[in-house]
């Protein structure tokens, strides 16, 4: 990505911060929503966590607190270290899990990060982990965020408003390459290269709804009444990129995993394909299955860390997608750690 080398003019004619890429005038006035999240198929994780030994779990995406308040309750031995990068959501966990004070340790960071974890638990092992990726509703519900692109806001998306890369920095200042392979890599979208000419030719793009109205023109017709919002894809991509989602899954698993106790167990949901794909690839080696996917092949077993408890990613039911539409997209994968390798 290029360097904003000076002080652009957006279309609402409001200069752009070079540092941030946003725009400087607010765009909407608003008081921000009540932290609202339904915790995604808690049950499931908490019959998970049910049988692992006493001790501490790993809420690496605490959120509001949703998940570890139903783990916490499920069980008097169990306490919880919750990390989460937005300062937002861990003061709505705080006063979510008051009643369980001395049973919670939350942490401002990222979930890369784990040695903020090893301080914590010194030479104790993990009892479990959940992994809850991706956003919550109340960051995309929240316009001032920027991750909604039905509300407008200014083109934000950062969960830790600390770092300094925001998503208008991506749009205004990537190249038509760049933001083409983005899209495409972190967003599945298939008129990539056509909504990032559109991106490029309309530059400088402030807000939310300037650049969802950008992409939903450079579609199609035919796909613009297709399943979802035709800028949904787009949105979800620069997201990705905005947090790194994407780069730091694999290794965040992995080192999480060398941090359980024989017994204890791991959950992960994720909420697209691209994430799926690489929690089920590492969990499969780990597991000890030929991760080559080669139908034709016989399955080769190698020596194994952990037992996958379901050969699919589960999903969840109807009920509760009629209850949380949020959950249609989840994919929740669940495994207990059977040897130290
Ligand atoms: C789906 S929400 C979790 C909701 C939570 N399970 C609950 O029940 O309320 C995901 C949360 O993870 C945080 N998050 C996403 N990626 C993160 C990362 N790499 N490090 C730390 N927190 C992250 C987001 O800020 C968000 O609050």
């Amino acid at each position: 990505m290029n360097e904003a080398k000076h002080t652009s003019p957006t279309t609402n004619g409001s200069p752009l911060d070079p540092a941030t890429g946003l725009s400087g005038r607010r765009i909407t006035r608003f008081l921000p929503p009540a932290f609202a999240h339904i915790p995604v198929m808690a049950e499931v994780v908490t019959e998970t966590l049910s049988t692992v030994p006493s001790g501490p779990i790993l809420d690496a995406t605490i959120g509001g607190g949703g998940h570890s308040y139903e783990i916490l309750k499920s069980r008097v031995d169990l306490n919880v270290i919750g990390i989460d990068q937005d300062p937002e959501a861990l003061a709505a966990a705080k006063s979510k899990l008051a009643g369980f004070e001395n049973r919670i340790s939350l942490i401002h960071g990222r979930f890369d990060d784990l040695s903020v974890v090893t301080k914590h638990i010194g030479k104790q092992k993990l009892s479990g982990f959940l992994f809850d990726l991706g956003v919550s509703s109340y960051q995309l519900d929240n316009p001032h965020r920027g991750f909604s692109f039905r509300n407008d806001g200014p083109l934000d998306m950062r969960m830790n408003p600390e770092s300094q890369i925001t998503a208008g920095k991506y749009v205004n200042d990537s190249s038509e390459q760049e933001l083409a392979s983005l899209l495409y890599n972190y967003g599945d979208e298939r008129y990539s290269k056509r909504i990032a000419k559109a991106i490029v030719s309309m530059r400088p793009i402030a807000s939310t709804k300037e650049l969802a109205n950008i992409i939903s023109d450079a579609m199609p017709a035919r796909s613009r009444r297709s399943s979802g919002h035709p800028a949904r894809r787009s949105f979800q991509a620069l997201r990705i990129a905005v947090n790194c989602e994407i780069e730091i899954l694999e290794s965040s698993i992995r080192e999480s995993i060398q941090m359980l106790k024989v017994g204890g167990r791991g959950v992960v949901l994720s909420y697209h394909s691209g994430e799926d794909r690489i929690v089920k690839r590492v969990l499969r080696e780990l597991a000890g299955l030929d991760t080559s996917n080669s139908k034709y092949l016989p399955e080769v077993r190698h020596e194994k860390e952990i037992l996958l408890l379901a050969r699919k990613a589960q999903r969840a039911s109807s009920d509760e997608i009629s209850r949380n539409p949020r959950a249609s997209s989840a994919l929740l994968r669940k495994f207990e750690k059977v040897s130290e390798l």
